[in-house]
């Protein structure tokens, strides 16, 4: 026994509790102990049955991920779930809170298998680049069939426990306290002379198409392996005897832990949680916050007053005239009828939102009570400090005075205001309503309890807020912009937008950069470009093409026309034949020969422009840690979860043979691709951007 499993006697019932805080995961002296209390209840007298219960907020979460990439120590969980399979005793798992991963594969390893109503079951290993790899694949498809379980295994998604139900998964729901419902229900198994029932000995799973179910789900994962891998490990189920089959999932299961998806996807799955807590703020409280102000309810203010209002909180919107604050009110109805049709608000919370937390009004008094103010005007800085001199005129002392720019600099914005250190840029991404992502944009004079404030309030909308300095373009539109430029580059040589699009669609992104552009509206690259063109450096290669698109009146989908063409009511467009024309006519004017590029040399030089303005952003300080780089890729612009972010990418492909690539890209346009002196510096330390991550 280890001092993670509490063994005692109730009657001839042994219960073992797992106290592993704070979610019970099955670490090393969790199974030992596991294994040692079947040991002690076996060869205790007069006990018939086991009940197995987690101690605090939950049955058990899964393997300890923290174990994963280091020698696997015994006993392994599979022999662990089958040595409490095998027992001869009764077991019973009684479920609350979580149950997941090696959890749930625990718990299938009992006979009988009891939940809470709020209890949550799932096998979410695909979220970590894995499969069930303690029989989870083999003992599901037996329960539920193979189609079920293989929508639970390739969807990792938790399971409430109606659904557990209806599947068979539990056998019951029970209220009360989980060990007093567990030996109650154990009870009553005995008293009845319930026989044993090792999922084991069930007959496999009837068979489907299995390759069109792989070809299927490998095509859904847009390139993510361990999805389609486990219909593999189904498929055994089906095809094998349950320890063949068992084998067989040991053997993908191994198989995935070595590659660099898994690495990718647990290197996410702890920066999530890390992200959001800096060390510098520990003991910072946050400002109180339940008034919130928005001013501008356009597409981002009505999004951002959409957020608060999901999120329980009060909101006065300030728009200019009668006409646009109805407008904006409007949106944000349009919005909040989103969530209730997706089901997550209520008629009744919908009615109650829009009629008593929200306020569209054009007078700044209106918002002389809100704790924290958002502005969300035009980006123009004329226009943001004239709203912030108001702002400072009429909002009461302690107000969190916020910014969502996009672009501006928020130390020029709090300098219009008598209370710099009130000032701070909260910078949501559009939807504001949908997207995880929050920069919260920290300036020279922002106070550390207002930097609180902004994370505090993030959590409470259910975002993921990351830390940023203030420079154009903050982290996400900064590298946006460098590695847009460098697909902008490829173009002018001889890719084809359309050709980019697909190779980083094949990488791994949602959508490719050029329909990215088109789905947010060509005008707004394209007024920038206009801004700029006076103080641009004529080393600086900025194509001409989409500008010659927009002086046509094509805006991308919101005009029918832009990279591609889009029909209405038909998703996606098709490769817009305009753009070619455009685009080898400014080749010919600007005396270039267009040469081929491969998918993989589009890829690589699109990542090393983005590591490589990620490095400088590290290097300036406007990243605090790597980490907040890929938090930002991953929850803002469409990077792929299973590739970790770039700068985890960068470390998995290899610091010297990326910055090989910027010096030989040098060798082209020295102008564009200068190397990050830190990438420099950690590629002659023999360092990587994790070794960061973890001085931090
Ligand atoms: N192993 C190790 N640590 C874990 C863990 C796990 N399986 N699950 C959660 N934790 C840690 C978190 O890192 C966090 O640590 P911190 O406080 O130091 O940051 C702490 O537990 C609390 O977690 P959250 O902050 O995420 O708390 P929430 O209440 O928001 O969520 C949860 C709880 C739903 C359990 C969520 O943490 C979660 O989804 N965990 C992962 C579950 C999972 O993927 N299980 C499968 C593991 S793989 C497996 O079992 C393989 C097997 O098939 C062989
Ligand atoms: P928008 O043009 O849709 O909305 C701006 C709104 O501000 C309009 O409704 C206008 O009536 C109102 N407005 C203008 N001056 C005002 C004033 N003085 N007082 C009150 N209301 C005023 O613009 P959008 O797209 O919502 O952008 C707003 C801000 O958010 C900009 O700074 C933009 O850079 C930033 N942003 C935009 C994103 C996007 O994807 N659209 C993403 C993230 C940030």
């Amino acid at each position: 026994m280890t001092d993670k499993i509490h063994y005692r006697r109730d009657g001839d019932i042994a219960v073992l509790r797992i106290a592993n805080p704070p979610v019970n995961a099955l670490s090393q002296e969790v199974r030992a102990g596991l294994a040692a209390g079947m040991d002690r209840a076996e060869a205790d007298t007069g006990v018939r049955a086991v009940l197995i219960v987690g101690d605090g907020r939950a049955f058990i979460a899964g393997a300890d991920i923290r174990e994963f990439g280091k020698p696997p120590q015994e006993p392994h969980l599979p022999d662990l779930c089958n040595r409490i399979e095998a027992s001869p005793l009764i077991v019973v798992a009684s479920l609350h809170g979580v149950s997941l991963g090696g959890g749930l594969e625990v718990a299938l390893s009992a006979n009988y298998r009891i939940a809470q109503p709020a209890a949550r079951v799932g096998l979410p290993e695909v979220h970590l680049g894995l499969i069930p790899g303690a029989g989870g694949t083999q003992r599901l498809p037996r329960i539920c069939g193979a189609k079920d379980a293989i929508g639970v295994i390739t969807s990792g998604r938790h399971l409430g426990a109606p659904e557990a139900l209806a599947l068979g998964i539990i056998d019951e729901i029970t209220e009360n306290d989980p060990e007093e419902a567990g030996l109650l229900w154990t009870g009553s198994l005995l008293a009845e002379g319930a026989a044993r029932r090792p999922v084991s000995e069930l007959p496999g799973p009837a068979p489907l198409d299995w390759d069109a179910v792989y070809d299927e789900v490998l095509k859904k994962g847009r390139g993510q392996i361990s999805p389609a891998a486990a219909v593999r490990a189904v498929q055994a189920s089906s095809e094998l005897p349950f320890i063949e089959g068992l084998a067989e999932e040991r053997r993908i299961f191994n198989d995935l832990m070595q590659t660099d998806q898994r690495k990718g996807m647990i290197h996410a799955f702890f920066a999530e949680r890390q992200v959001s807590s800096l060390p510098e703020l520990k003991d910072v409280p946050a400002r109180q916050v339940e008034e919130i102000g928005v001013v501008g309810g356009g597409t981002m203010g009505a999004g951002i007053a959409t957020a608060a209002l999901l999120a329980g909180l009060r909101v006065t919107l300030l728009e200019t005239t009668q006409e646009t604050a109805e407008a904006a009110g409007a949106r944000i109805a349009g919005n909040v009828a989103g969530a209730l049709k997706r089901g997550k608000i209520t008629a009744e919370q919908k009615s109650r939102m829009l009629s008593e937390a929200l306020l569209c009004d054009t007078r700044d008094a209106a918002l002389s009570d809100a704790d924290l103010v958002i502005e969300a005007v035009f980006e123009d800085m004329d226009i943001k400090r004239e709203v912030f001199g108001r702002l400072d005129a009429v909002c009461k002392p302690g107000a969190v005075l916020a910014t969502n720019t996009s672009y501006l600099d928020v130390n020029e914005i709090a300098a219009a205001t008598s209370r710099p250190s009130d000032v701070i840029g909260l910078h949501f991404f559009s939807p504001a309503h949908v997207m995880k992502l929050l920069e919260v944009v920290v300036a020279d004079k922002t106070a550390d309890d207002v930097t609180a404030t902004g994370f505090a309030l993030g959590k409470r909308l259910g975002k993921t807020a990351v830390r940023s300095g203030v420079c154009e373009g903050f982290i996400g539109n900064r590298l946006l912009n460098t590695y847009r430029s460098a697909a902008d580059h490829m173009v002018l040589d001889g890719a084809s937008p359309f050709q980019i699009d697909s190779a980083l669609q094949d990488f791994g992104f949602a959508m490719g950069p050029f329909a990215v552009s088109d789905l947010a509206g060509l005008d707004i690259a394209w007024a920038m470009r206009k801004r700029r063109a006076a103080s641009r450096d004529p080393r600086d290669r900025v194509g001409r093409y989409a500008d010659k698109l927009c002086e046509a009146g094509h805006f991308g989908q919101k005009t029918g026309e832009g990279f591609y063409l889009y029909e209405k009511d038909r998703r996606g467009g098709t490769a817009n034949p305009r753009v070619i024309d455009l685009i080898e006519a400014e080749r010919h004017d600007r005396g270039i020969t267009p040469r081929s590029f491969t998918d993989a040399e589009i890829q690589r030089r699109y990542m090393a422009a983005m590591v490589n303005e990620g490095a400088k952003v590290l290097g300036e300080g406007i990243a605090g840690r790597p980490l907040d780089v890929d938090m930002v890729l991953i929850f803002g612009y469409g990077f792929p979860r299973y590739r970790g972010g770039p700068m985890k990418w960068a470390d998995m492909t290899g610091l010297p043979e990326v910055l090989a690539d910027i010096d030989r890209f040098a060798a082209e346009d020295a102008y564009f691709w200068s190397a990050a002196p830190l990438l420099r510096e950690l590629v002659a330390q023999g360092r990587t951007f994790d070794d960061l991550n973890r001085d931090a």
